[in-house]
């Protein structure tokens, strides 16, 4: 039977993939809106949401798996450099701040183009910082 933590891990792994293809919705959807071509719609508004989402998921799950190897007394990232799971869980706590703050800018703005030009920023800002935490050493599906 799988472990809690392959399965934590697999759920982790997946969800990376929502992250990114979220992430890439929500700023594509919306450059357009920040050009003053579309106004901000439920359309627009919703990948934004749905990144915002997927982050504090993928925080969630990622902070389980880090309660779950202290507690076996798992290495985390083994052979690579130590600071690299700090520097792990920071990016992934930045880009879901990133992510909220694109989520509530966009929709609080004053103008179309303004909630527009928030969640591209925003959002695109997390999106790097997200590709920047993945460790793509690591294998690409859990399967
Ligand atoms: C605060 C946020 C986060 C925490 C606490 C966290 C924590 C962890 C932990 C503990 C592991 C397992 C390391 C091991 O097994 O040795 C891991 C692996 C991983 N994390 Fe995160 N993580 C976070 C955010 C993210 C984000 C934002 C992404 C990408 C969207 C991400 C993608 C991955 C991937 C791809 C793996 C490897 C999965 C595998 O090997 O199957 N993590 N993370």
């Amino acid at each position: 039977m799988a472990s809690l933590y392959t399965i934590l891990l697999a759920l982790h792994n997946i969800n990376r993939w929502l992250v990114l293809l979220t992430g890439v919705w929500a700023v594509v959807q919306n450059i357009s809106v920040m050009g003053g071509g579309r106004p901000f719609t439920p359309s627009e508004r919703r990948p934004v949401a749905t990144f915002m989402g997927t982050l504090h998921l993928q925080v969630v799950l990622g902070l389980l798996l880090y309660a779950l190897m202290g507690m076996q007394h798992m290495t985390v990232f083994p052979g690579v450099r130590p600071s690299f799971g700090m520097e792990h869980l920071g990016m992934g706590f930045l880009a879901a701040i990133f992510a909220t703050v694109g989520s509530i800018q966009s929709r609080k703005a004053a103008t179309e183009q303004a909630k527009g030009r928030a969640a591209v920023i925003w959002c695109g800002l997390a999106l790097l910082v997200v590709l920047a935490a993945i460790p793509w050493f690591r294998r690409l599906l859990p399967f």
